[in-house]
């Protein structure tokens, strides 16, 4: 029988940390109990200490799965430690993921210490999260770059402290596929205790290798790996989950196996990317768009006399389904509730019928409405109460004309209007937007990008502005280009005045 590898879930915690990626607590619990039918085996759902939402976070998270282990984080430190316990209160089977920086670099320029002294930390931590939970979880923060000797004693004492799991990461995503193996080898060769715990990896992508190191690390002996849906994360992100259970699924010649069902995972994968604004790469490995798209003739002749010529593994076992319905005007709301609820998002009467009606515009001028767009559709209903409110937008552009917008806006319940040129429509627009609200905003980010295919496919727009000090991001979608990037910039300077938790 094959070896099981645990699938440690850390898309609410390490991804979630992301820029503009933030999630409210019924979105997270939404995504937890997607993650629970996934099969995932532990849920990373916070860090309680953080924030007063985070805490909540979990707490919820807590009360609304059974089946995997609710883990949280925090750091080597008492009250952390405390406050992860106090949240996780509620979880039928709770961890405390504890830990702290091993590398020379952390040790000296974080906490201006030394390695004995960083070494008592890490088991007194460890001993004091045991008296709260016998499942605890170390971690050795930026153990890629940390010497393997010291490692080696840092994790025997932590075991010998009470540790049950103990995690590897390779916190900034350095290591060479080679060298991480090495160092869990040499960890499973050298630490006396080994067999009382199970070693973890945690792999950043920053140099493209988060995948590569996390199969060297189950090669080499790890038993869990810490990773996130589309590999979203800090930075360049994580190892992404369906990769892994992928390889190790496609590999018969890997005696290794996960709890993870399949199927399941591009409806979730979509889900989390529309939920998180936080588009998938086309060509990302088995749920971009392309994953699955053979364009060259050679290849799709090939495919046609037998899929195994240039496929390797069936789309249909990772839940893309090309016969799904399509999805037009004439569509029912039946049709349209079935779709949601085969790619993980279910709403009552109330919001279903909110969603149709949008459902019904867009297909007005849009012929056949992709999975992607009524996962957009979902997504703009969360936007609830804003203080701005776009109310009309005209803009005119062209060849030998100046562009020009004009736009309505309600602010606080009071009418205004306004007027600009701009070197193109969605310039002129935000001009006269800004006559209105005023100029104290930067934008940083904007970036467009087109939902499926097609001159009348809707786009998502993304916006970073910076606002005294501080940045807020925002989403926009539509078939039209220039309303899109109002909403976009609208959404931030909502969040801006609201100050709320979109903020970064
Ligand atoms: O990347 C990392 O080191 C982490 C730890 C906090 C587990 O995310
Ligand atoms: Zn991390």
């Amino acid at each position: 029988m094959s070896e099981k590898v645990y699938i440690f879930d850390t898309t609410l915690r390490d991804g979630e940390q992301v820029p503009g990626c933030q999630l409210n607590t019924v979105e997270k619990i939404h995504v937890a109990k997607s993650l629970e039918a996934l099969g995932v085996d532990v849920i990373e759902a916070g860090f309680p200490i953080s924030s007063p939402g985070d805490f909540q976070s979990v707490v919820e998270i807590s009360k609304a799965v059974t089946e995997p282990v609710v883990c949280a984080l925090s750091r080597a430190v008492e009250k952390d430690i405390e406050t992860a316990a106090q949240a996780l209160r509620h979880a039928k089977r709770g961890r405390i993921h504890t830990g702290i920086g091993t590398s020379d670099s952390h040790i000296r320029f974080k906490f201006n210490s030394n390695r004995e002294e960083i070494l008592e930390r890490a088991v007194k931590a460890v001993k004091f999260a045991r008296r709260f939970t016998d499942d605890v979880e170390f971690y050795a923060e930026d153990a890629g770059r940390t010497d393997n000797g010291y490692l080696a004693r840092v994790v025997e004492a932590v075991i010998k402290a009470g540790a049950t799991v103990v995690n590897i990461p390779d916190t900034t995503g350095y290591c060479l596929p080679a060298e991480y193996g090495a160092k869990i080898r040499f960890l499973m060769d050298n630490v006396d205790c080994i067999d009382r715990a199970v070693i973890s990896t945690h792999c950043h992508n920053d140099l493209g290798m988060a995948t590569a190191n996390t199969m060297a690390g189950l090669l080499n002996g790890a038993r869990q790996c810490e990773v996130t849906m589309n590999g979203i994360g800090e930075r360049a992100g994580n190892t992404a989950l369906e990769e892994i259970v992928m390889i190790l699924r496609s590999h018969k010649d890997i005696d290794l196996e996960t709890g993870i069902d399949s199927r399941r995972i591009y409806p979730i994968s979509r889900m989390v990317s529309n939920l998180m604004n936080m588009p998938v790469q086309a060509n990302k490995a088995i749920v971009g768009r392309n994953a699955f798209a053979h364009s060259s003739g050679i290849h799709q002749d090939g495919v046609l006399k037998n899929a195994s010529t240039y496929e390797i593994i069936d789309p249909q076992d990772v839940g893309v389904d090309s016969n799904s319905i399509v999805l037009t005007a004439r569509s029912g709301h039946a049709a349209l509730k079935f779709r949601l609820e085969s790619l993980g998002v279910h709403l009552d009467k109330e919001q279903l019928d909110t969603v149709y009606a949008a459902f019904l515009k867009l297909a007005d001028s849009k012929k056949e409405l992709t999975d992607d767009d009524i996962l957009m559709l979902v997504g703009q209903q969360r936007s609830g109460n804003r203080r701005i409110k776009v109310e009309w937008l005209q803009a005119t552009s062209g060849v030998g004309i100046k562009p020009t917008a004009s736009i309505g806006l309600e602010v606080d319940g009071r009418k205004v209007e306004a007027a600009a040129t701009g070197n193109g429509p969605v310039d002129a627009s935000v001009n006269a937007l800004r006559k209105i609200v005023g100029e104290d905003t930067n934008i940083n980010e904007f970036t467009i990008q087109g939902v499926s295919r097609g001159t009348d496919d809707c786009c998502k727009v993304h916006m970073q502005v910076e606002n005294q000090g501080r940045f807020y991001y925002g989403f926009g979608t539509s078939t039209d280009i220039v309303t899109a990037s109002i909403d976009a910039y609208v959404d931030c300077l909502n969040k801006c005045s609201e100050k709320d938790e979109h903020s970064v």
